[in-house]
């Protein structure tokens, strides 16, 4: 039971409310991984039947996840790492179960480190729209200022570096009241803007190859190292794989039900991915652009819409704050598990989150020049910028979702599961098979299957 400020009998601190836990989850899900990459590797794996494919890998294997993950963290009650260790011991496993915490962890610092870079173009795209940089302009002129920033090694870093001085300010001060106000605004100002977008959309001569693009199924243009984005893009986007919401879990009060709130984040998330995928892909066939044009595709389809649209300036402006928004509630979150791990060393939270932030920018700086200076470096054909995002989304992040799965599902025992779940019988063996069956096989499928 928690008392009046949120503090349970064990003394751990709890969310304010259901709906703060929602939307700090949801904050984290929600961010760049929708309205950026998820177009874009829509359209690089030749849309619907890929799209149809993720939509699979949310329901069978994310949300399941998801649910587990929330679950070790409000009864583990610590960090991800201290979390499992500590329910290994009270389930009486080996306390190496820690180490899928930790692995989560590495991942967090450098996605984070990426992620940053994506974040500063976001963030300069407010200045360039709100000057009129995009008024009237055409496909080429679009696409030039983009080229523009991406060739200057000093504009990317300037970028990133704001980004992550934003980032570590508010986890340095804590996050939870800042954060939770700041969300309940945010999020639906993002929906109502992609809104307006797909108003546009629909005014264009592509909006039906757009609908089409993403709606209708062609399998034969699904390949099987398209399933395996598919499967690590679910992860991305739901915030799995890194122990984030164990973490965040870990102060959810004992009444909420875990089921529940998983599933609003899920349809938030999804939501919010095909709306940004709706708005975009209309724009992209109307200017005869490329739907697989990669990581840069919304910074040269929406500016487009932009110039065009009546009151673009503002919109645009307002567009690329929400974007930068959405992005800060998910860098802060990736943040705070090596904030976290150092402060468990003795570290105090300010030290801790200018360490940790340190860090993640000298790591970005990598990303940085991939653009221009190191644009020749490549492994396994992949620039740095894709091999990290490759390695860690692709690989990092389902492999500690299957640690976590096989944790949830086996290591754990039926009954604690069901306690601490508190839904129907019926409800909880659906979950106890998705977790222990489906979510580890298909895992491990898709990865024999890109390995052979
Ligand atoms: N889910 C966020 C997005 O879609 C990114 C993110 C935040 C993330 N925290 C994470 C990804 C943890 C993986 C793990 O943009």
């Amino acid at each position: 039971m928690s008392n009046a400020k949120g503090v349970s009998a064990s003394g751990h601190e709890h969310w304010g409310s259901r709906l703060a836990f929602v939307l700090a989850a949801a904050g984290s899900a929600v961010g760049l991984g929708n309205v950026w990459k998820f177009p874009y590797i829509t359209g690089e794996n030749g849309g619907g039947a890929f799209v149809l494919v993720y939509l699979g890998c949310i329901a069978l294997i994310g949300l399941p996840i998801l649910i587990a993950e929330i679950l070790l963290g409000r009864r583990g009650e610590r960090s991800p790492i201290g979390a499992l260790g500590n329910l290994a011991r009270r389930e009486g496993r080996s306390p190496a179960w820690g180490l899928v915490g930790g692995l989560g962890m590495l991942g967090s610092f450098i996605i984070l480190s990426f992620y940053s870079i994506i974040a500063g173009w976001a963030l300069s795209y407010i200045f360039a729209s709100g000057m009129g940089t995009f008024t009237g302009a055409d496909a080429d002129a679009v696409g030039a200022v983009f080229s523009e920033l991406l060739a200057s090694p000093a504009r990317l870093v300037g970028w990133h570096t704001a980004f992550m001085v934003m980032t570590t300010l508010v986890v340095a001060r804590g996050v939870r009241h800042g954060l939770e106000r700041a969300v309940k605004l945010l999020m639906p100002g993002l929906v109502i803007l992609l809104i307006v977008l797909i108003g546009y959309a629909a005014t264009t001569n592509g909006f039906g190859a757009g609908i089409d693009f993403l709606f209708t199924p062609d399998f034969s243009r699904l390949s099987t190292s398209a399933v395996l984005v598919a499967l690590g893009h679910a992860f991305f986007t739901l915030s799995l794989g890194m122990g984030i919401m164990i973490a965040y879990g870990s102060y959810l009060s004992p009444q909420t039900s875990i089921a529940g709130t998983a599933v609003t984040v899920v349809i938030l998330d999804t939501v919010i991915a095909l709306l940004a995928g709706t708005a975009i892909f209309p724009i992209v066939f109307a200017n005869d652009l490329t739907p697989g044009a990669g990581p840069g595709l919304i910074f040269q389809t929406l500016p487009l819409a932009f110039g065009a649209m009546p009151g673009g300036v503002v919109f645009g402006t307002l567009f690329f704050v929400l974007l930068t928004f959405a992005a800060w509630t998910s860098t802060i979150s990736l943040l705070e598990p090596t904030v976290e791990w150092l402060q468990e060393r003795g570290r105090n939270r300010v030290t801790a989150a200018l360490t940790a932030g340190l860090g993640v920018w000298a790591l970005g700086l990598v990303s940085a020049l991939s653009f221009n200076e190191w644009s020749e470096i490549t492994l396994f054909g992949k620039g740095l910028f894709d091999l990290l995002d490759f390695l860690t989304a692709n690989i990092m992040l389902p492999v500690t979702g299957l640690g976590v799965a096989l944790f949830a599902g086996w290591a754990m025992s039926i009954a604690s599961t069901r306690e601490e779940l508190d839904v129907s019988p019926a409800i909880h063996r659906l979950w106890l098979v998705a977790i222990r069956f489906v979510a580890p096989v298909a895992v491990v499928v898709v990865f024999l299957y890109n390995l052979i």
